[in-house]
C-alpha cells in the first residue's frame, strides 16, 4: 500500500452543473493530486451549452448533457434520466455546482447522504439567489459561502463547511460574487474531501451485511 490513494481507494464523484463550472474547475483540480480521496468520473449538465462540460471534456472527463427542456415539465422524467446516467457510471457521491434546478423529494431521497452543494452565502443567511445583493442590502459586514448535504428544504441540510470574506466599502454584488467565488473555489475542494472521509468512518461503524 503507498501513501497516494490507488483509483479504487478514491470515491466516484459525478457533478451537476448548469453553467461556467469554475467551482467544478476547481474540484477537479483537486482531484488531480493522487492522494486526494475522490476522483471525479462524470460532469452532467441540464443546459446543453453549459461551459463546464467543455472544461470536463478538454480534461478527458465524460461529459454527458441531459437537456431538461425536450420533457416538458416532467421534472420527475428529467431526474430519473440524471439519476440512470450517474447510477450507469458507478457514480457514489454527487456534488452540485451550480445546478440551477430544484429537485423533486423523490432525487433527494434517492441521493440522501450522498449528495452535497456549494451556496454562495454564509447560510442560514440568504438561502435560494441573489445572495450577493441581499446581502449588501442587509448591510452585513462578513459574507461568503456554505457547502452542505442536500436535504429537502432549500439550502437547508447540515453544514459540511463555510468560508468568509469581508464586505468592503463600495463592494457591488459583482465585486462581492467575485470575492466570494475565489473563497468558492478554495472550500469546496476542501468540503467534498471531508464528505468523502465522514461517508468512509459511517460506513467503517455500519455492522458489515
Ligand atoms: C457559484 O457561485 C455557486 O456557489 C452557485 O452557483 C455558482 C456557480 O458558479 N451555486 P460556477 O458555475 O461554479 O462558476
Amino acid at each position: 500500500m503507498t501513501d497516494a490513494a490507488s483509483a479504487s481507494d478514491r470515491d466516484r464523484v459525478g457533478v451537476l452543473i448548469s453553467g461556467r463550472g469554475s467551482n467544478l474547475a476547481a474540484l477537479m483540480a483537486a482531484a488531480q493530486n493522487p492522494d486526494y480521496p475522490a476522483e471525479i468520473v462524470m460532469v452532467l449538465a441540464n443546459a446543453p451549452g453549459a461551459g463546464g462540460l467543455e472544461i470536463a471534456r478538454k480534461a478527458g472527463v465524460a461529459a454527458v448533457a441531459i437537456d431538461h427542456r425536450p420533457f416538458k415539465g416532467d421534472r420527475g422524467a428529467h431526474e430519473r434520466a440524471i439519476d440512470g446516467a450517474l447510477r450507469e457510471a458507478g457514480v457514489e457521491l454527487v456534488a452540485l455546482a451550480g445546478y440551477m434546478r430544484i429537485f423533486t423529494p423523490w432525487f433527494v431521497q434517492a441521493w440522501r447522504g450522498r449528495m452535497i452543494n456549494i451556496d454562495p452565502s454564509l447560510l442560514p443567511h440568504f438561502p435560494g439567489v441573489d445572495t450577493h445583493a441581499r446581502a449588501l442590502a442587509a448591510g452585513h459586514e462578513r459574507h461568503g459561502c456554505t457547502v452542505h448535504w442536500v436535504t429537502e428544504g432549500i439550502d437547508a441540510g447540515p453544514v459540511i463547511g463555510q468560508a468568509e470574506v469581508p464586505v468592503l466599502d463600495g463592494d457591488t454584488a459583482e465585486t462581492l460574487a467575485a470575492r466570494v467565488l475565489t473563497a468558492e473555489h478554495r472550500l469546496y475542494p476542501e468540503c467534498l474531501a471531508k464528505a468523502v472521509r465522514s461517508l468512509r468512518d459511517a460506513a467503517n461503524v455500519q455492522p458489515s451485511r
